[in-house]
């Protein structure tokens, strides 16, 4: 898989996922027949999904990095990997008229998503701009906080994403990241299965190599504030399932292990849980 490989199956992806809102079906509120609406289930409330403009949620993240950010009125928010809007939209809440927030998506059927739905809801003060994470379309220290939903495993080059959040802060400036890792060698078959890669599991590092990567980049405080493994999940008889046969997400303790829509069988699943992790990371530019 060289990396431009990756990008071009990661845009496919998201852009077929952007299109037909989600995962297909016609409700991103309640994912494909899923026995609990996917986005509460990771962490968001009622009342966060019900302030967003619809078509903004397309249950693609693996956790609620704004809820745990403790973002301020007049911050200005960066999102890496801004999908629909999502955490912009919540982060503009937050952060009120004084503040605003900045998506950045590599893919244009994500980002003409998300303008849409700004535009339909006359939503001013968040705005989403076509771009690489490794190489942001932001000033240097011109953002308080940056967050990021499920995105990082997806680049080829984390290091240099860790560095250009570090850039794009201030000083003071705080970063909240929901992703996967792991915490063990996936079986070799989802190492080289492209399908796994976009589907967020195959890209994803060893938990050290990126709290690692993290610090390296020059932050501080480095601290996993939640994590969720479907191994201990499994074994206390707790995980949860969402969605259709032959498919499986995982939501433990508010964080969801993102193995949907893979075809994945309980077999491949039990395996996975013992490699897979999905964690939330706070970290300081000092
Ligand atoms: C799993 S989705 C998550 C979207 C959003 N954060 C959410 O929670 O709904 C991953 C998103 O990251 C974007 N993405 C992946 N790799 C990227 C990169 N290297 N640079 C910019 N965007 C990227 C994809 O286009 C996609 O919209």
């Amino acid at each position: 898989m060289n990396d431009n490989n990756v990008r071009k199956a990661v845009r496919e992806r998201y852009g077929e996922r952007a299109r037909s809102g989600g995962c297909g079906c016609s409700s991103s509120r309640s994912c494909c027949g899923a026995s609990k609406p996917v986005s509460e289930a990771i962490g968001y409330s009622k009342d966060e999904l019900r302030a967003i403009p619809e078509g903004a949620d397309l249950g693609l993240g693996c956790g609620n990095p704004t809820a745990m950010a403790s973002l301020r009125k007049g911050e200005v928010v960066l999102d890496l990997g801004s999908g629909a809007g999502i955490d912009c939209f919540l982060a503009v809440d937050k952060v009120g008229e004084t503040g605003r927030a900045i998506g950045v998506d590599m893919t244009p059927d994500m980002i003409d998503r998300a303008r849409e739905n700004a535009r339909r809801e006359g939503i001013e003060n968040v705005e989403f701009r076509l771009g690489e994470i490794e190489h942001l379309p932001v000033a240097d220290a011109s953002v308080d906080v940056i967050v990021s939903n499920c995105v990082i495993n997806l680049s080829p080059d984390k290091p240099q994403v860790f560095r250009e959040a570090y850039r794009a802060l201030k000083r003071g400036g705080r970063l909240m990241v929901s992703d996967i890792v792991l915490c063990g060698e996936l079986p070799k078959e989802i190492q080289e299965s492209m399908e796994q890669y976009v589907a967020c599991i195959a890209g994803a590092s060893q938990i050290d190599d990126y709290l690692g990567a993290i610090r390296d980049a020059g932050f501080r405080d480095v601290t996993v504030v939640k994590e969720a493994s479907a191994e201990s999940a499994f074994s206390r008889g707790e995980a949860e399932k969402l969605g259709e046969k032959g498919t499986l997400k995982l939501v433990v303790d508010g964080q969801a292990l993102r193995l949907e829509d893979v075809g994945l069988t309980d077999q491949t699943a039990h395996l996975l849980a013992t490699t897979v992790s999905s964690i939330c990371v706070s970290a300081t530019k000092p």
